[in-house]
């Protein structure tokens, strides 16, 4: 990295700055790259499939570690899904699978590298609210380094994430309030005892991990570009990471063209997709940025690793899905649960409600005509189906009752 710029003034800081968001307007920052300077080096890493996400090293901030990474983050598979595609038309529909990280969802990859810089800068005790996922991965990868976690959670949040993260032996503090309670008070506690804070968005180095999502499509389909990722999006900060991932590809020379970045949110979380409509109904020729306020919504869905009231890294999707062309879709939260036993019963792949809205917006896209048979999509698989069970089920239903008999068999099975 050789520093960061201001995402809302495009103020500049150098790589020495130690603080989190840009001194001058309190905007989120993203880390920047001399991309001639590594050009090298990044040609000979994707040479190579990757083992791991710091396989990536050459694009990614803080030192290059002497010791591996304890746990295996990233190198999750891409997987062709032509039976569920062929449900709605596609013929080239790809799930990417974080499913299979360690602690099960897409989070250990910012995890992992915010770890490595609080290494870097001597911090012991890391902290981060979540609305779940972003507190299993923190405790699950601090377990793993040894480092001390305090993770701030609504108390809703669903017991397969509070147990992950109770089980990893972090310090858990269920808020009584909703996410955005959780973060406002994860941020002052942080100051209050000088604490390095991992939250969404306010760090930067979060949509640096997440942005190895990208790095692995792009090889796993041997230097295509797709057309098109479907990103689920809560604060945000996921879809800009994905983003910057095509974007530092771009920048290195290795792609002449970028891919379409769609944001999937529920009707009952929508906030990026309201903003997104609202800019596009304005057709402006340019957006000047620092004038943009992204839309607070009362996030209601059952989705709840998407449900946010107010965007951190809001401004950050909102760029990315109007730069790049992309949709903004919003789709009702049966629909997302339909989608979880759609994508399980036609792929074997099980995502909680956030992971599967992605193929129940596509699916919207596709009733639309928004989007082609032909094109190449990648759906963003985010985050296991086994961290929410009670809303699967809700879906999946219940299995069949029956005495130990054959008899009870056949009349179950209706015979066959
Ligand atoms: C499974 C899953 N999918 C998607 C997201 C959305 O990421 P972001 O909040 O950065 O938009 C999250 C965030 O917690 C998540 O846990
Ligand atoms: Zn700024």
């Amino acid at each position: 990295m050789d520093g960061y710029v201001c995402i809302v003034c495009e103020k500049k800081q150098n790589e020495e700055f130690a603080g989190f968001v840009c001194p001058a307007c309190g905007g989120n920052l993203d880390i920047s790259y001399d991309y001639a300077s590594v050009a090298d080096k990044v040609r000979q890493t994707f040479c190579l499939p990757p083992t791991d996400m710091f396989h990536y090293q050459a694009l990614l901030p803080g030192a290059v570690s002497p010791t591996p990474f304890p746990l295996r983050v990233g190198a999750t598979p891409l997987y062709p899904v032509s039976r569920l595609g062929a449900t709605i038309g596609l013929n080239h529909l790809y799930l990417k699978d974080d499913t299979v990280n360690p602690s099960a969802s897409i989070k250990d990859r910012a995890s992992a590298v915010v770890l490595r810089r609080a290494i870097d800068v001597g911090a012991d005790v890391i902290s981060a609210a979540s609305t779940g996922n972003a507190g299993s991965s923190l405790a699950c990868l601090a377990a793993a380094l040894g480092m001390r976690a305090v993770i701030f959670v609504p108390a809703t949040a669903p017991i397969a994430k509070l147990t992950q993260m109770m089980s990893f032996g972090a310090q858990v503090l269920a808020v009584q309030g909703n996410y955005d309670d959780a973060f406002d008070l994860s941020l002052t506690a942080s100051r209050e005892f000088g604490w390095f804070n991992r939250s969404t968005g306010y760090n930067a180095f979060t949509r640096e991990g997440k942005k190895t999502c990208s790095y692995e499509i792009w090889q796993a389909l041997d230097g295509r570009v797709p057309d098109r990722l479907v990103v689920a999006s809560g604060d945000g900060n996921l879809l800009s990471g994905i983003w910057k991932g095509w974007r530092d590809l771009h920048a290195s020379g290795l792609i002449d063209r970028l891919p379409k970045i769609d944001c999937a949110q529920s009707t009952a979380s929508d906030a990026i997709c309201r903003t997104v409509r609202r800019l596009r109904e304005q057709a402006e020729a340019r957006i000047d940025w620092s004038t943009i306020e992204v839309d607070q919504v009362e996030a209601s869905t059952l989705a709840d690793s998407i449900a946010v009231d107010q965007p951190r890294d809001g401004l950050a999707a909102v760029q990315a899905v109007i730069n790049s062309g992309g949709e903004a879709i919003a789709v009702a939260d049966e629909e997302i649960l339909l989608a979880i036993t759609e994508m399980a019963r036609l792929t074997g792949v099980f995502a909680e409600p956030a992971a599967a809205t992605p193929f129940a917006a596509l699916k919207q896209m596709v009733a639309n005509n928004t989007i082609g048979a032909d094109e190449y999509v990648v759906c963003v698989v985010s985050g296991s189906g086994l961290k929410d069970i009670a809303n699967a089920q809700a879906v999946a239903g219940k299995p069949v009752v029956i005495e130990p008999s054959l008899a009870a068999v056949k009349r179950a099975l209706g015979g066959k």
